[in-house]
């Protein structure tokens, strides 16, 4: 070939280039302005949206979940324990009862922990400004880029799991609800001196065999579907009423939930995550689901209680107070059981 051919052909071609990146610029501003108009001409009307590849993400997309860098609360590295509480916006006077009860802390306690509530987005006005007037006046709360629905709470969990791993890196964490009583009297203290189960902890209260069937009744508030997930029963789990997870296994479990598609009930995707990850879900008795009329000396081993009312709240505090000199008899328990 000639050389002026030569050239005729790289003109052309840089012309083309020109005109084709001309065209992409000007395509990408049009997604921008009209972001549904992008959206169609992605996914054309009449064909599928394209199946995720192998290897795709389908677990939990973390970094929507959060709200911006200054969103949460401060905390102290390498705690003992950090207790997330999951919480909605408008239980205000739940965590005001919480901070005055078990959230309270005297002086230096000798194990470090502290308390912070996880909530997301109201749907309501009014009570996100309250909310963010709170988040301010206590430096206790995190908020979620996610709208704070009750199908929503395993969201709430991997963000506040990832948070915690992240910033904060307690040795222990403990996930329970706002709800609950817990017994900060004790499990501090307990994980660090008494608990011999540092690596791969993943301890509460957990649910029998026929509790584990995956519930199929749309109607159902633990609806999950067979394309959400497939096997009729779950792997044990412990109750989202409180469980305890070592730092290298919330590590694990939110390694898991990048593969693993999240369903909503909370408590079993954290069992399935487990599963998937190789860490052994462990039995406690000292993870009370129900709220029976504990006696003083119940409070020397218990660390969780569920289902408490304000009122109760109080009472359980004097209880987990009392029981420090009280029950002197009985003899300590040490482990786990
Ligand atoms: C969960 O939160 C996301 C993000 O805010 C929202 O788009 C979605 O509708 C919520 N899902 C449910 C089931 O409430």
């Amino acid at each position: 070939m000639h050389s002026w051919c030569w050239k005729r052909l790289l003109c052309a071609s840089l012309l083309l280039s020109l005109l084709l990146w001309c065209l992409l610029l000007l395509a990408g501003d049009v997604q921008k302005k009209w972001p549904v108009a992008g959206r169609f001409r992605l996914a054309p009307r009449g064909r599928l949206p394209a199946r995720p590849r192998l290897g795709a993400v389908q677990g939990v997309d973390f970094a929507s979940l959060f709200a911006g860098p200054r969103a949460g609360p401060r905390c102290a590295r390498g705690q003992v324990l950090l207790i997330l509480v999951t919480s909605a916006p408008g239980n205000v006077e739940a965590r005001h009862v919480i901070r005055r009860t078990w959230a309270a802390q005297e002086g230096r306690p000798a194990n470090q922990w502290q308390t912070v509530f996880l909530v997301g987005q109201a749907a309501n006005a009014e009570v996100a400004q309250r909310m963010q007037r709170e988040r301010q006046e206590f430096g206790d709360i995190l908020v979620g880029n996610y709208k704070d629905t009750y199908r929503n709470l395993t969201l709430k969990v991997m963000h506040g799991l990832k948070w915690a791993s992240e910033q904060c890196q307690p040795y222990y964490i403990l996930k329970t609800d706002d709800d609950c009583f817990v017994n900060t009297d004790r499990l501090p203290t307990f994980l660090a001196e008494l608990n011999t189960v540092r690596t791969g902890l993943y301890v509460g209260s957990l649910f029998s065999r026929e509790k584990r069937q995956v519930i199929r009744e749309p109607s159902s508030k633990w609806y999950v579907s067979r394309q959400d997930y497939r096997p009729d029963e779950y792997p044990p789990y412990a109750s989202g009423i409180g469980y305890v997870l070592s730092l290298d296994a919330a590590e694990k479990i939110l390694e898991a939930a990048q593969r693993v598609r999240p369903i909503p009930v909370e408590d079993a995707y954290v069992g399935i995550l487990a599963e998937e990850a190789g860490v052994r879900a462990k039995a406690s008795a000292r993870f009370a689901k129900h709220n029976v009329r504990w006696r003083v000396c119940n409070y020397r081993y218990l660390m969780v209680i569920h289902h408490l009312s304000p009122r109760e709240q109080e009472a359980a505090r004097r209880s987990m107070l009392e029981a420090r000199s009280a029950c002197r008899d009985s003899l300590e328990v040490t482990r786990w059981k």
